[in-house]
């Protein structure tokens, strides 16, 4: 991962509620996050944790019934809190920042054919006209890996797979040579050979174009070989943010360890696929102390009582749980993560000996993980998107 400076996009202690039959829902929770220029970032998190709603956040496109409460969030030198009107967002939403949702028939006319949907964005936003667009749409196309061009052009969407139609929305927002492509679950429809083919190519067009990618999935498993960094959401805040490499093998909020253990990739053969037991908080209630105490069989009294801030693990890595305070009680991770964190060792050890060091120097060196990481190993052969990782 390269070494990032000045972030692109930077929210601060943003806090977004919604009024619903006279209740108001808490949907974000001080949310505060970098975005750095070139990178991949994926946002992980369960149903409801707000994925959707703070990438909203970033062009304005959620419901009526919300609004910012506070923070901010800057880009280009403007604070997109303050925008509200469409003609205040026109420079930003669909031009500097598009959106791929997870289903591309929401974004396709059904009416209009491909080509013509996609000219229009290259005519709105790079100015072409004539053979010059036409052109441009075609090698488009191509770009985004469909071929015969010419012909599908003058197709219209229903004529197109599922994922033969996310990759034409992925080219319409290519047209917009947007700064930053927000991916809101683009492949939770498709089957796992497609996702992995639509993840590639949102890949590919990240590096081409030095794209910031926000990718969003609640599968930590999809994201594990693309992204740069990670945020993991629940209950409407952020409550672990690092490296892919940190978040993965030294992970540190009781959450990210639950949603790594339900990882079928990470579980051994034969034995129940873990899964987190209970529900996430109301938020229509406030949430007292840290939200996923309920559900977390090893939570600390204090968990209950007051929220915990955001502890910093190394300069990358952070994570909002009390178990990082010096005066916590030593709390193990469950055997899966053990497991992790000691196959991420030889990836620290590679990172600081090529200078990178991004693990920082924080991460403890656990006795007990060999005799899991073996049995995992062994048991599941190739523990897929983590083997791969390596
Ligand atoms: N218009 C709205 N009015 C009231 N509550 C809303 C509205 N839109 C979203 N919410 C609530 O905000 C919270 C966060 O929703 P969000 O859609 O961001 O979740 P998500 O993490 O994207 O989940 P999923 O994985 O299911 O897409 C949820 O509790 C949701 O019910
Ligand atoms: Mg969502």
């Amino acid at each position: 991962m390269k070494k990032h400076t000045e972030p692109l996009l930077s929210v601060r202690d943003l806090n977004f509620k919604f009024t619903l039959r006279g209740q108001v829902l808490h949907a974000l929770r001080d949310i505060s996050l970098d975005v750095y220029p070139g990178e991949s970032l994926a946002i992980v998190g369960e149903s409801g944790s707000g994925k959707s709603v703070f990438v909203k956040c970033l062009m304005g496109l959620n419901d009526l019934n919300g609004y910012v409460e506070s923070g901010s969030i800057e880009y280009g030198g403007k604070d997109l809190t303050l925008l509200k009107t469409d003609s205040d967002w026109k420079d930003i939403r669909g031009s500097r920042i598009a959106m791929v949702l997870q289903d591309p028939m929401t974004s396709l006319n059904p009416l209009k054919t491909i080509g013509w949907q996609i000219e229009e964005a290259v005519r709105l936003h790079q100015g072409l006209k004539g053979a010059e667009a036409k052109k441009a749409v075609y090698s488009i196309l191509e770009e985004v890996g469909i071929s015969e061009p010419e012909r599908r052009a003058k197709q219209y969407p229903h004529e197109f797979s599922g994922g033969m139609r996310q990759r034409v929305v992925i080219a319409i927002a290519m047209a917009c040579r947007p700064e930053i492509l927000i991916c809101d679950e683009p492949t939770t429809a498709l089957d796992v050979t497609i996702q992995a083919q639509i993840l590639g190519l949102i890949r590919q067009m990240q590096k081409k174009y030095n794209l910031t990618t926000i990718y969003i999935t609640h599968d930590l498993g999809v994201v594990a070989n693309v992204a740069d960094r990670i945020a993991v959401m629940y209950a409407g805040e952020i409550v672990e943010v690092g490296t892919s490499d940190e978040v993965f093998y030294d992970p540190r909020h009781p959450y990210t360890w639950a949603l790594l253990s339900s990882l079928p990739q990470l579980g051994v053969k034969g034995e129940p696929l873990y899964s987190i037991e209970g529900t996430p908080p109301n938020l229509f209630h406030e949430v007292k102390g840290d939200a996923f105490a309920p559900r977390n069989p090893k939570a600390l009294k204090i968990d209950y009582v007051k929220r915990p801030p955001m502890f910093a693990v190394t300069a990358t890595h952070s994570a909002r749980t009390w178990l990082i305070d010096p005066r916590a009680p030593k709390v193990d991770p469950p055997e899966h993560i053990l497991a992790l964190r000691e196959r991420g060792k030889d990836l620290v050890a590679k990172a600081a000996a090529e200078g990178t060091a991004l693990y920082g120097a924080s991460a403890p060196e656990e006795e007990t993980g060999a005799a899991a990481s073996a049995a995992v190993n062994e048991e599941n052969g190739s523990a897929k998107g983590v083997t791969a990782r390596g």
